[in-house]
């Protein structure tokens, strides 16, 4: 539990620094106190968010994320999301930067980029969703500073480097309880993508992550967000800080709302070891995919594009054009 307020004001960055440092060698997951998220926003949220899951298939597929083209935004029903492999048990919303239609990007057609789907009901849910973006966006730039400090670089390299022009996603889960005997993954093992993520869950439960001692619970913690470290992140240390697997079973008989935000390189941003990682590197150790972050090199949009045409495959193949990675 690190308490961020000092970085948010400048004060005291070298002691969180180095507690982030910490968290990310050992789990590569931590969560944050302090974090200036207005708790009357993220209840606004939880409402609407609660309402919108509540209305029926039909009304929701209004905004359906297999209509909704190459931004990759909108609803998506319970079972229809991969991860490793398999049909998870939830059901979701993509959200993400709002771009207007005569960006230069949408207008180029680039992948995940463009207007978010948001439902005609409950109507305050668009508001909530922009207000939570930025509000947390700007958390993670402020703790990506002080993971700057930590790693010996400037408190700006990650902002001027990769975050400048952020690729940021959000996503709200529902997850609707699994029975009893059902073996069913309410989220399947994975690592995240990109840099961070920072999620808040109601206080429901479920989240697991692999710790160096094998599976551990992320209980929700009342006005924290929980923040882990994506693939990028490992790639860029040599392995000394960890993307670490998590996995989520709603076994408690009630609903569970998550909203995980990810704050990822730019799409065109070339991501390379960070300076002085041979110092840093770590021995690679066998990943939950099999595969490695270290063999791969590109661009972000690269990377994340392989990813979406594996947790969504018709997506994937018909509107990445890509189904086939
Ligand atoms: C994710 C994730 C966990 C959760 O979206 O990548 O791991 O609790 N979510 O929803
Ligand atoms: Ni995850």
């Amino acid at each position: 539990m690190i308490d961020v307020s000092a970085l948010r004001h400048g004060t005291d960055v070298a002691g969180v620094a180095a507690a982030i440092d910490d968290a990310c060698r050992t789990f590569g997951f931590f969560s944050v106190i302090g974090h200036g998220v207005p708790m009357e926003l993220e209840q606004r949220l939880e409402r609407s968010a609660r309402e919108f899951f509540a209305l029926g298939d039909d009304e929701k597929a209004a905004i359906a994320m297999a209509t909704g083209g190459r931004a990759w935004r909108g609803w998506f029903p319970v079972g229809g999301e991969l991860t490793s492999g398999k049909p998870d048990a939830k059901e979701g919303v993509y959200f993400g930067t709002e771009l207007p239609a005569d960006d230069p990007r949408v207008l180029a057609g680039v992948p995940l980029h463009g207007a978010n789907r948001f439902p005609e009901r409950p109507a305050d849910l668009r508001q909530a969703v922009l207000d939570h973006l930025a509000a947390v966006a700007e958390l993670g730039q402020a703790v990506l500073t002080g993971m700057a400090v930590g790693l010996g670089l400037g408190a700006g390299w990650f902002r001027q480097e990769l975050t400048a022009d952020p690729l940021v996603l959000f996503r709200i889960f529902h997850y609707p309880p699994v029975l009893p005997g059902n073996e069913q993954w309410s989220v399947g093992e994975h690592t995240d993508y990109g840099l961070i993520t920072l999620l808040r869950q109601d206080d429901v439960g479920g989240l697991e992550v692999r710790g160096p001692g094998g599976w551990i619970d992320a209980p929700p913690v009342p006005d924290s967000f929980v923040v882990n470290l994506g693939d990028m992140l490992e790639r860029m240390t040599g392995g000394r800080y960890r993307s670490t697997p998590h996995r989520v079973r709603n076994t408690t008989g009630v609903s569970r709302l998550s909203f995980p935000l990810f704050l990822d390189p730019g799409w065109d941003v070339d991501v390379r070891p960070i300076p002085g990682a041979e110092d840093l590197a770590v021995e690679e150790w066998e990943r939950w995919d099999g595969r490695s972050v270290h063999d791969w090199s590109g661009t972000y949009g690269d990377y994340l594009l392989g990813k979406v045409g594996r947790v969504f495959p018709d997506l994937g193949a018909q509107v990445l054009g890509d189904g086939g990675r």
